[in-house]
């Protein structure tokens, strides 16, 4: 799975108020689609950005209410579409509901680690109408591959490399970066390009979920960072447009946060498995957000008129010093997630901010990743690294330390 979320355009209006008209706040359609199939998945990937109560969630909608949901997105507005987990590969009934997106108009994006994939599914996954597929690796060796996932899959990752290939879709490869492989990004970059890769996308760990739980195992130093930036350079000029590649820096290293989601209610809407619908992918977390379920309302209520839509629209939720800030519509004060996960408060300044009163909450765990240098930081030897697991998930739910739980937020 991706830890990178999709980008769009900013909202419309700044000033958006709950009970207004859609058209009268000028919020627009939600152009991004993204079906959290499942949870269920057979990797254990320590970076995953699935929440990590994940165990405690209901059961997954059935097909007929993921039809409905893709009919009634697509009636507001919805254009494209990404189909993720857990792994999508384990839901049975992934085939018609491509046929129904592809048929609705959607551009479907498959985002899979490829396990399940087979000749057999890609034909009739090509049949029904799927646009692209962006398969995820984790890294260019098998041992590492192989370890980050607690699984044995390199090699099924190549062939379903192959697979693509064979069957007509652009070869994009997605690499989830951070401080055990960042160091192999020449190697992954060679990897690609022996695949044929058209695309790839090096995107460094963003800390929510089970990334936050392993945050001090996963955060590099900057000069691992400054070392990958250098090789990916050097594979551009080499390759030109032969391979695009897309280096996705780790905001902990910037002064300014990323305009995540380009606000939330803005472009992006996410349903997870349970029917859960969310402003963006991470919303889980977020506390006092009362997120409406599609089996409940439409997609048309959820966007526009639901509490949870409207609660980070427009300026009036923002404080101090984003509130009087001349950058605020541009970056919209940062990441909602990562303001809470730092400093409890969603409402808070994304802390990468360097006006942000928090900063230094993300500068201490810089500087804990540099004063490491090429061992594990200390923490992280106090406390092994968490892989995604149903067992582990459900510890975290007890609150169970010695298994694996761990409180949702620290700093
Ligand atoms: Fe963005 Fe807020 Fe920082 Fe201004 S103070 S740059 S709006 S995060
Ligand atoms: Fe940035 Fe949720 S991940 S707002």
């Amino acid at each position: 799975m991706s830890a990178t979320p999709p980008v769009g355009h900013g909202l419309g209006a700044p000033n958006a108020a709950v009970g207004a008209t859609p058209a009268s706040r000028g919020v627009g359609p939600p152009l991004w689609l993204l079906l959290e199939l499942t949870y269920r998945c057979p990797l254990h990937c320590v970076y995953c950005y699935n929440p990590t109560n994940f165990a405690h969630t209901g059961p997954e909608l059935p097909t007929a209410d993921w039809i409905r949901v893709l009919r009634e997105a697509r009636a507001l507005g919805a254009v494209q579409l990404g189909l993720s987990g857990g792994e999508p590969l384990v839901r049975e009934d992934l085939e018609p509901l491509v046929t129904e997106a592809h048929a609705l108009g959607f551009y479907i994006n498959l985002i899979t680690s490829g396990v399940g994939m087979s000749e057999a599914r890609m034909r009739a996954l090509k049949a029904a109408g799927l646009d692209h597929i962006q398969l995820s690796f984790q890294d260019s060796t098998r041992e590492l591959n192989d370890f980050l996932s607690s699984t044995r899959t390199f090699e099924l990752k190549s062939r379903v490399a192959a697979l693509i290939r064979q069957h007509g879709y652009p070869m994009v490869l997605n690499v989830v970066l951070h401080r055990l492989n960042i160091d192999h990004v020449g190697e992954i970059l060679e990897l690609a390009e022996a695949m044929g890769a058209e695309y790839v996308e090096l995107a460094n760990t963003q800390y929510y979920g089970w990334a936050w739980l392993n945050r001090e195992h996963l955060l590099p130093s900057r000069a691992q960072l400054e070392r990958a930036e250098g090789v990916t350079q050097r594979f551009r000029e080499r390759l030109g447009n032969r391979m695009q590649i897309y280096f996705v820096v780790p905001d902990y290293f910037e002064t300014r946060p990323k305009a995540c989601m380009s606000g939330l209610g803005s472009v992006f809407l996410a349903v997870a498995p349970d029917g859960t619908a969310m402003p963006c992918h991470a919303a889980r977390m977020l506390p006092g957000l009362d997120l409406p379920n599609v089996r409940d309302s439409d997609i048309r209520t959820i966007w526009y008129d639901s509490p949870a839509f409207n609660r980070f629209r427009g300026e009036a939720w923002m404080k101090e010093p984003c509130r009087s800030c001349p950058e605020r519509g541009r970056d919209f004060g940062g990441c909602r997630c990562q303001a809470y996960l730092l400093t409890g408060d969603p409402d808070n300044a994304d802390p990468v901010c360097d006006l942000s009163p928090h900063h230094a909450l993300v500068t201490a765990a810089v500087a804990r990743a540099e004063q490491a240098g090429s061992a594990a930081p200390a923490a992280a030897r106090e406390r092994p690294l968490v892989f995604r697991d149903h067992r582990v998930s459900i510890a975290v739910i007890t609150g169970d330390p010695a298994r694996g739980g761990a409180p949702a937020r620290r700093a």
